[in-house]
């Protein structure tokens, strides 16, 4: 199963912005347990490579990826660290080279019917949706599903146990990415049993949908 596959079957991509990096990977069990072993490591918090290459190197059973990645500096220090894909915000066009260049998947975010089309030149089909429900959420993205019929998106921002399943229902969503079962104050206080029980809350959504 390629990456683009495990994202698709897991569905679900919760995003972390993780300021302790030592509890790295308590985290990531939680999140495995809690029936979604992926994560998104935003470079929003310093040390983010700290806490990929940990949860890369001790839990095998999670995919991890890097969120965030504004800079081929900070793509090169994630894939070094052991990322398996590569997320940003926006699209740019040297990042995105110097990720498919390295073989690994990258994920820009795309907003526009332009953006989509920069994505499509350079092979990608698989787009970030951000942030989703500031922009229209699912009627843009239909909206924009005609012309660009052979795209699928991931919708971030503003996703939540309440809108979820909006959004897993349409053929067009390979998943959704969220920070809402990682929230800043659960990581903070360490509250990893909340993560997962969020984390499996959101897997009972998606199945009763996918
Ligand atoms: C992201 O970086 O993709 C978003 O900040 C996640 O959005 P959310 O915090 O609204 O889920």
């Amino acid at each position: 199963m390629n990456i683009y596959e495990k994202i698709k079957e897991i569905g679900i991509i919760p995003v972390i912005k993780l300021e302790n990096t030592e509890d790295a990977v308590a985290l990531g069990r939680a999140l495995v347990n809690g029936g979604i072993p992926v994560a998104e490591v935003t470079f929003r918090a310093e040390g983010a490579a700290g806490v990929i290459k940990a949860m890369a190197e001790q839990i095998p059973e999670l995919t991890v990826g890097a969120g965030t990645v504004l800079t081929i500096e900070q793509a090169e220090e994630a894939i070094g660290a052991g990322a398996k894909f590569i997320v940003s915000p926006g699209f740019n066009r040297k990042v995105v080279e110097y990720v498919l260049g390295r073989g690994l998947p990258m994920i820009p975010g795309c907003m526009t019917p332009s953006e989509i089309e920069q994505g499509l030149e350079l092979g990608l089909d698989v787009l970030k949706f951000f942030p989703a429900e500031a922009n229209g959420g699912m009627k843009m993205i239909k909206a924009m599903s005609g012309p660009y019929g052979g795209v699928k998106f991931i919708p971030t921002g503003g996703i939540n146990q309440d809108n979820l399943a909006d959004y897993l229902k349409s053929d067009k969503i390979l998943a959704v990415g969220g920070s809402w079962m990682v929230k800043p104050d659960l990581l903070r206080n360490r509250q990893f049993d909340e993560v997962t029980r969020l984390c499996l809350e959101a897997v009972e959504i998606k199945e009763q949908i996918r």
